[in-house]
């Protein structure tokens, strides 16, 4: 019996293996490939393709023909962390454990890092066919896309952006805010997986709902790490959130109702998983659970 923590390393380290190579021979001037490199080799859970990843194999996929859809994730992943933290937006210094990347490299090459890792996503998704069929890979990028996008992450960031010091938000708008910034890429993730391994409209949609309440328990984790988390351990700053006048859901409703409510998202999550089994189900199982055990 591994432990999750060794199915987790294991499984990032996976994705590491091909994030290092993912960004070769793409003719990227040096300076800037060094600064897409700094934010997307800092380490970082990759939670997103890992749960790509997962899925694809839960629905009977090929996880090694998955790898360039789930990877795709953590690039633009890394881009929104790059964004996130100039000075425009949360203007923080610390970035998994580092220096943010506009503290390094300036704010103009951070912008483009980030546009840089948003555009060669896509590129490297679409090299995912044909060892996965077309028609699937198409569908996984519009998924990607919508995720991403104005409807989507980048949406969610301008909801933020406007709520910041605003009189009025409530815990509706709130939930609705995370379910764009950051629910919506790792819904992406999850019904991604099932897509690409040719999934049925059943397993697809559990997916997709896991997905949902994995990604609004782990916004309101992320909140109350923000409050009472270590430096160290997450590797950004602590008390970020109320030094920028940002509404969370420890702000609105305090610590403790904060991680009943993540709690009852997992246990939403995990119901939705009840119809599978096998070793990729127990380790999605163990995944969200630990979710939940870090804002303990
Ligand atoms: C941080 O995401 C930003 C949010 C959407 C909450 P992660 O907690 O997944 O950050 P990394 O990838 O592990 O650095
Ligand atoms: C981030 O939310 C959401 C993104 C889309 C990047 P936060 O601003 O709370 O993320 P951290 O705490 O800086 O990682
Ligand atoms: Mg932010
Ligand atoms: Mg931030
Ligand atoms: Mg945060």
């Amino acid at each position: 019996m591994t432990t999750l923590k060794e199915d987790l390393a294991r499984e990032a380290a996976r994705v590491e293996f091909w994030l290092a190579g993912c960004l070769d021979g793409r003719g990227i001037p040096p300076r800037l490939r060094e600064a897409m490199d700094y934010s997307l080799r800092a380490g970082g859970k990759r939670l997103r393709p890992v749960l790509c990843l997962a899925f694809a194999g839960l629905c009977g996929g090929d996880e090694e023909a998955a790898m360039p859809c789930a990877g795709a994730f953590e690039l633009i992943h890394t881009y929104s962390l790059i964004h996130d933290d100039l000075p425009a937006m949360d203007d923080d210094d610390l970035r998994r454990g580092k220096p943010s990347n506009h503290k390094v490299f300036g704010e103009a090459t951070a912008i483009l890092a980030g546009d840089g890792l948003l555009t060669e996503a896509f590129a490297c998704m679409a090299e995912a066919a044909p060892a996965i069929p077309a028609g699937r890979v198409v569908e996984a990028m519009r998924l990607l896309a919508v995720a991403a996008g104005a409807g989507g992450m980048v949406g969610g960031q301008d909801l933020d952006m406007a709520y910041t010091g605003a009189p009025d938000v409530t815990l509706e708008k709130l939930a609705a805010m995370h379910a764009m910034k950051t629910g919506a890429l790792i819904r992406a993730a999850c019904e991604c997986g099932a897509v690409l391994a040719g999934a049925d409209d059943d397993r697809r949609a559990r997916a997709r709902d896991f997905g949902i309440h994995v990604g609004a328990a782990f916004q309101i984790v992320d909140d109350v790490l923000d409050v009472v988390g270590d430096e160290k351990e997450i590797g950004k700053p602590v008390g970020s959130d109320q030094e920028m006048g940002k509404h969370t859901y420890p702000s609105l409703v305090g610590l403790d109702e904060s991680r009943r409510m993540a709690g009852e998202r997992i246990a939403m999550a995990l119901d939705r998983l009840s119809v599978f089994e096998g070793p990729r189900a127990d380790f999605l199982r163990n995944l969200a659970r630990y979710i939940l055990e870090r804002a303990q």
